[in-house]
Parts: structure tokens; sequence; C-alpha cells
């Protein structure tokens, strides 16, 4: 690449207005996309095993938890504002003086009954935004409540980042056999509950809050394989499913309006929503690939992976044996198939800071 993301995301600080206010601590919720470690912390153990190598061997030079080859968007969020990476609220004993992250991999927006009545289920179940939102209490309860208007302060000069969830409701859904417009019809739902949990965070005193939503799910190596053979008809130009990213934008869709009525409303509370549009971001990296250094021969396949045209299969996974990385990580956009790199996730980052206006009503 032409300049490292890290050095263009420090350019950017200086030229946009990040937030409405001071930052002194960011608040974490979400899934595998924003888990710095919770997930090998709580020992529940996914699909894709972030807790070894080649996981982590592009900057931290050891596997962490989190789901890339190096950093995530929350990262270099983190980064951005002079702050250090979040430590996850599973580590005992980590220093969240500047912040803590909720987030586990695999976590889903809704509750697991929304699941289980509709005979859909998980080999485990992780903890959704409620059990988040319990953790956030339980935080605050043993730590800034204990002082007089401690926390007021604390959570008003505090970013939160609400998400992105949505990618294991849907993909669970859609992997227990659930037909695609069936799970269109939980979008809705899904986004009710992201709603939901922005509105608890408001209550608790939040002024400042991102809300980002899902990558497209049709470009997702993962999707690609298991949709293979469908009718050329249902790929883009860019090679993506149609049907399954716009699954994606009917969540962003209804986000997007919803977000818009929570700032109406809360308007006179000096609060802001934002929405963090990760879709827009994505599609942008991949539609100018090239002058961002990518390898433009190889932009749907998991750079960590093998078989197939995807360099993806479900039965032999990033982080088993014998499945090794591509050679150069830093020309990939997609990293296990389902999560992306650590170079990708520099240019989401910038383009949501770029993109994200703090100071106007929307
Ligand atoms: C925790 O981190 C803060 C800065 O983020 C630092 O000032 C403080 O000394 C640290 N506390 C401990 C116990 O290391
Ligand atoms: C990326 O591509 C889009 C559409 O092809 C274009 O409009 C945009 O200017 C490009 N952005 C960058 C940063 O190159």
């Amino acid at each position: 690449m032409a300049f490292s993301s890290s050095f263009i995301i420090g350019v950017v600080f200086l030229l946009f207005p990040l937030t409405h206010g001071v930052i002194n601590s960011i608040f974490q919720f979400g899934d595998s996309l924003s888990d710095t470690g919770n997930l090998i912390a709580s020992g529940l153990g996914m699909q894709f095993d972030a807790g070894k190598l080649p996981y982590g061997e592009t900057f931290f030079h050891e596997a962490t938890g989190r789901f890339s080859n190096g950093r995530l968007v929350i990262d270099f969020l983190a980064s951005g504002y002079g702050l250090p990476f979040l430590e996850p609220y599973l580590n005992v004993g980590a220093n969240f003086t500047q912040g803590v992250n909720f987030a586990v991999a695999g976590a889903t927006a809704l509750d697991e009954d929304f699941f289980t009545k509709r005979g859909i289920s998980f080999t485990t179940f992780k903890p959704p935004i409620s059990k988040q939102l319990q953790w956030f209490n339980t935080y605050l309860d043993s730590t800034c409540r204990k002082t007089q208007e401690g926390c007021k302060k604390r959570i008003e000069e505090s970013l939160f980042v609400f998400g992105e969830y949505g990618g294991n409701d849907y993909f669970t859904s859609i992997n227990n056999g659930k037909p695609l417009e069936e799970v269109y019809s939980y979008v809705p739902s899904v986004v009710e509950a992201v709603i939901g949990g922005v509105r608890e965070i408001i209550k608790m005193g939040a002024k400042q809050i991102l809300v980002p939503g899902p990558y497209p799910f049709g470009c997702l190596p993962a999707q690609l394989t298991n949709s293979a053979g469908s009718d050329p008809a249902s790929y883009d130009n860019l090679g993506c499913l149609i049907d399954y990213n716009n699954l994606a934008n009917a969540h962003y869709n209804l986000l997007n309006d919803d977000i818009s009525s929570l700032n109406y409303e809360f308007l006179a509370e000096g609060v802001k929503v934002v929405l963090g549009d990760y879709r827009t971001a994505f599609l942008t990296v991949l539609r100018n690939a090239t002058g961002f250094g990518f390898d433009t021969a190889n932009l749907l396949k998991a750079c960590c992976g093998t078989g197939g045209e995807y360099n993806y299969d479900s039965n032999r996974l990033c982080g088993s044996d014998g499945v090794t990385a591509c050679a150069h990580p830093e020309q990939a956009l997609h990293w296990d198939g389902v999560h992306l790199t650590d170079a990708t996730y520099g240019l989401v980052a910038l383009y949501v800071l770029a993109n994200t206006h703090w100071d106007t009503n929307s």
C-alpha cells in the first residue's frame, strides 16, 4: 500500500471533527467484528479459532482473540482518539480506565428465545445485547457509581460504539435452513433489538453513540461458497450475491430511519446517535481495490483458508491444523471468509470517520 492505513487515519483525525464533545474513554458492544478477546476468555469457543495463530500474526504477532490477522475497526478508532486498545470485559484485572469492550464473537442482537421459537438452534448461545448491557451496568456499579456524580461526566465524555450486530442473527438462521425470504422478515426484530439497546445506554447517560451496521453479506467468501453455482444473474458486477447484499441493505434502511427518530427524540438532551456505514465503506474499498494496493486477482478470496473458488471450506477453517494464511495479508481484503484483514479494517475505520457527521441533525 502506498500509505499505511494507520498513517491515513492519523491525517483524517486532524481534518475531521469526530464527535461533538470530549472523548476520554470508549465503550464497545458487539460481536466478532469488535471482540478483542472476550470469547476466548469466556471459554465458549467458536468454529473459527481466534485463539491461535495465524490470527493476530500481522500486528500483534500473537493471537489475541481478535478475528483478524491484526487490528479491528475499534482498535483504529481507539488509536485515533489517542486511547489505548480496549481490554475485553472478561479479562479479570485488566485496566479499564479508558474504556471497556463488551463485544463477544458470535453474539446476536436478539435473545435466544426468538430463535428457539422458530426452531433455530445454536451450538453455544453467546452473550447477546441484553447480557452485554447487564455487564455494563455491573461495571458501572463496581466503579464510578460508588462516587457521587462519578458516572455522569465519565459517560458523557465517552464514545459508545454499539455494534455491529445482526450478522449472527441472520446467518445462524440461514445455516439452520431458514429460507432467505423468511430471514428478511427478521430484520425489523433485529433492528428493534439494536435500537432498544441504544435506548438503554441513552438512559444510562450516553451522549455520543456510533451505531455500525453489517458488511454486505453477499461479498463474504463464506456466503459465496455456500451459494456456489447460483444463477449468474444472482451476482452483481463486483461478483457479490445481490439478494444477500439486499438483506444488509434492508437492515441499514431501517436502522437509519430509527436512528433519525432517536436523534429527534433526544435532541434536547444533547444526545447524538450516528450510523456507521460499514457496508458502503467496504464496497468503496472493494471498488477502489487497485488504488489501495490490494491483490485484485483475489479480492473475494479468504486470505486464511483453503480450497475452492473463494479459498474457503467450512470444514477446514482458518485456525485449524494445516490451514495457512496467504503470503501477503496486507494485500487481501478478506481474512478468514467471514472477517476482514487489518488492512481492510483500517480503511473502513478511515471511511467511517471521514463520513460520520456528528455536527448535523440527521
Ligand atoms: C490504567 O491506565 C491509565 C491510563 O489509561 C493509567 O493512567 C493508569 O495508571 C493505569 N492503572 C494501572 C493500575 O496500571
Ligand atoms: C472509489 O470508487 C467510487 C466508485 O467507483 C468512486 O466514486 C470514489 O471516488 C472512489 N474513491 C476513492 C477514495 O478512490
